[in-house]
């Protein structure tokens, strides 16, 4: 683990901020670090920004992120990784789908796919518009953005997943990407399925080592583990996990139905 300095904190919504650290961390995207909160825990997160002035993009949600959100530039953190299998791109036009901080790893795909040429559509989620992330990142990149909200104060006043089944209706796309919440995910691979486009998703389980070892975060069942051979799957591998979009595991173990 190497310790280093946050240089910068930059507030992106009510309860996100993303955190740039003084660390050159090159990466690709879909790949995680382990990121050490002294006093508190190690948890995986997403690099937002890959390379110079790493950056990572956090939601407020326990103990060890509600630290983190305390916590100002100058400040110290541990960090491992770069960890995981990458997001891989292999179409020419692709849709990558985000719900709230799911944004995280697919604005660097999204970046990186743009700047090979590829042609990219982003549907962006949020339950209202202050909690939209990197729309104007993944504009300026180049992308066609389509925004969703729940409450309809920004874009179509629907989920995602409407959005998702109205765009693969009028347009055909060789590969979908999607991150956020695990239910949102299920649905977005059910409905590219119907639509024949093959889809990866980045999966997210109750993380201890980090490096395959404690099998906290296997999926259910084959044995597959989110932080090694994951945290990205492709859709081939999703739909033999049958916890997914059904039940994840906490700290002990324990199921928790979603
Ligand atoms: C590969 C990977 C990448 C991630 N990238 C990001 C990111 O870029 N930005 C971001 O904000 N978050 C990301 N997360 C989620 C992040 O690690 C958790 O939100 C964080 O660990 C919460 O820590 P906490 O101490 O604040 O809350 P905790 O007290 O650990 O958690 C709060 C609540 O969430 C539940 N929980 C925590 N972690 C998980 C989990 N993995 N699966 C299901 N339930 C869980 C707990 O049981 C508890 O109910 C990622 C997770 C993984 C596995
Ligand atoms: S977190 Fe220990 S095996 Fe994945």
């Amino acid at each position: 683990m190497q310790t280093v300095k946050i240089k910068e904190i930059i507030k992106e919504t009510k309860n996100i901020k993303t955190f740039r650290l003084d660390l050159d961390l090159p990466a690709l995207p879909g790949q995680y670090v382990m990121l050490w909160v002294p006093g508190y825990d190690e948890k995986p997160l997403s690099i937002s920004y890959p390379g110079e002035d790493v950056g990572l993009t956090i939601l407020k949600k326990g103990p060890t992120t509600t630290r983190l959100h305390e916590m100002k530039a100058g400040d110290v953190l541990g960090v491992r990784g770069p960890f995981g299998r990458a997001l891989k791109i292999s179409g020419k036009k692709i849709i990558a789908v985000g719900g709230g901080v799911g944004m995280a790893p697919i604005a660097p795909l999204i970046e990186k796919a743009i700047s090979k040429g590829v042609e990219a559509t982003v549907i962006v989620g949020a339950v209202t518009k202050r909690e939209l992330l990197f729309v104007d990142r993944v504009e300026k990149a180049g992308a066609k953005v389509i925004i969703t909200t729940d409450d309809g104060t920004c874009g179509l006043k629907c989920y995602t997943t409407h959005a998702l089944e109205q765009e693969l209706k009028a347009e055909k796309y060789d590969e979908c990407f999607t991150c956020g919440p695990e239910v949102m995910m299920y649905m977005v691979l059910g409905i590219a399925k119907k639509h024949k486009v093959p889809t990866q998703a980045s999966m997210e389980r109750y993380f201890k080592c980090g490096i395959g070892i404690c099998g906290a975060c296997v999926m259910d069942d084959g044995g597959l583990r989110v932080c090694k051979e994951g945290p990205n799957f492709r859709d081939v591998e999703i739909e033999k996990f049958k916890d997914f979009g059904k039940y994840t595991r906490d700290a002990s173990g324990k199921k928790i139905y979603w």
